[in-house]
C-alpha cells in the first residue's frame, strides 16, 4: 500500500454557506411544471440564456439530455413518472448544492412527485454549519389551458393522444395536477418570454437570491 500523502491536508467538507460564499451564488433550484407544449422548454432555455449573461452560473435540465440519457429506460406510465421525477429531483438537488442555479422543464403532473422534489431540497446537508441553509425550491407553474396547448401542438402528439394513438397522454388520458400553491405562476399565452423570464427573474432579485 502507498504511504498517505504527506502534502495534502484533509479538510471537513464545505459547507453549503462556505460554497455559496466562494462562488458569489445562492444554489437553488426552479422547477418549472405544466402540460406538454405550455412553454416549459421555452421558457427554460430563456431563462438559462439570461441567468448566464447576467454572469449567474444555471443549468437546464430537460427530456432532451435527461431522457435521452439517465432515463433513458423510463416511459409514461404513472410509475415511470414517478421515477422519472424522483431522479431529476435528486440531479437538481446536487446542481443547487453545486452552488449553481438547476431549472428543471418537465411536465411533472403528479402533486406528490413535486412535493417530494421540495422535501428533498429542504433536507439539511448533514454538515452542522448548515442548519438554516436548505436549498431554494421555486415551483413555476407554466398556466395554459388545455386548448391553448392543444392548439400549439406543435409536435403532433395531441392530435394523435385524441385518435387513440398515444395512450396516457398529459391532459388527455392522463392526469395533470395543477399546483396549489406554486411560488410563480407563468401564463405564456397571456405574456411574451422575455415578460415570463422578467417576473422570474425579479422574484429571485426580490428574495436577495441573484443581485
Ligand atoms: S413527465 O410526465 O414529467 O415524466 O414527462 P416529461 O419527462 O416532461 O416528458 C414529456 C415529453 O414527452 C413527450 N411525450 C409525452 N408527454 C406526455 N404524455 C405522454 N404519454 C407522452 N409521450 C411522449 C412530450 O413531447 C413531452 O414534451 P413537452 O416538451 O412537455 O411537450
Amino acid at each position: 500500500t502507498l504511504p498517505p500523502p504527506s502534502n495534502i491536508t484533509w479538510h471537513p467538507s464545505l459547507s453549503r454557506r462556505e460554497r455559496n460564499d466562494l462562488r458569489k451564488q445562492r444554489g437553488l433550484t426552479i422547477w418549472l411544471t405544466g402540460l406538454s407544449a405550455s412553454g416549459k422548454s421555452t421558457v427554460a432555455t430563456a431563462l438559462e440564456q439570461h441567468l448566464l449573461h447576467l454572469g449567474v452560473s444555471a443549468y437546464r435540465l430537460d427530456g432532451d439530455n435527461v431522457r435521452f440519457g439517465l432515463n433513458k429506460d423510463l416511459g409514461f406510465s404513472e410509475k415511470d413518472r414517478n421515477e422519472n421525477i424522483r431522479r431529476i429531483s435528486e440531479v437538481a438537488k446536487l446542481f443547487a448544492d453545486s452552488s449553481t442555479i438547476a431549472i428543471t422543464s418537465f411536465i411533472s403532473p403528479y402533486r406528490a412527485d413535486r412535493d417530494l422534489a421540495r422535501q428533498l431540497h429542504a433536507q439539511p446537508s448533514g454538515h452542522a454549519d448548515d442548519a438554516d441553509e436548505p436549498l431554494p425550491f421555486v415551483e413555476v407553474f407554466v398556466d395554459v389551458p388545455l386548448e391553448v396547448a392543444e392548439q400549439r401542438d406543435p409536435k403532433g402528439l395531441y392530435k394523435k393522444a385524441r385518435a387513440g394513438e398515444i395512450k396516457d397522454f398529459t391532459g388527455i388520458s392522463a392526469p395533470y395536477e395543477e399546483p396549489t400553491s406554486p411560488e410563480i405562476t407563468i401564463k405564456t399565452h397571456e405574456k411574451s418570454v422575455e415578460e415570463c423570464v422578467a417576473q422570474i427573474t425579479q422574484w429571485l432579485a426580490d428574495k436577495g437570491y441573484i443581485k
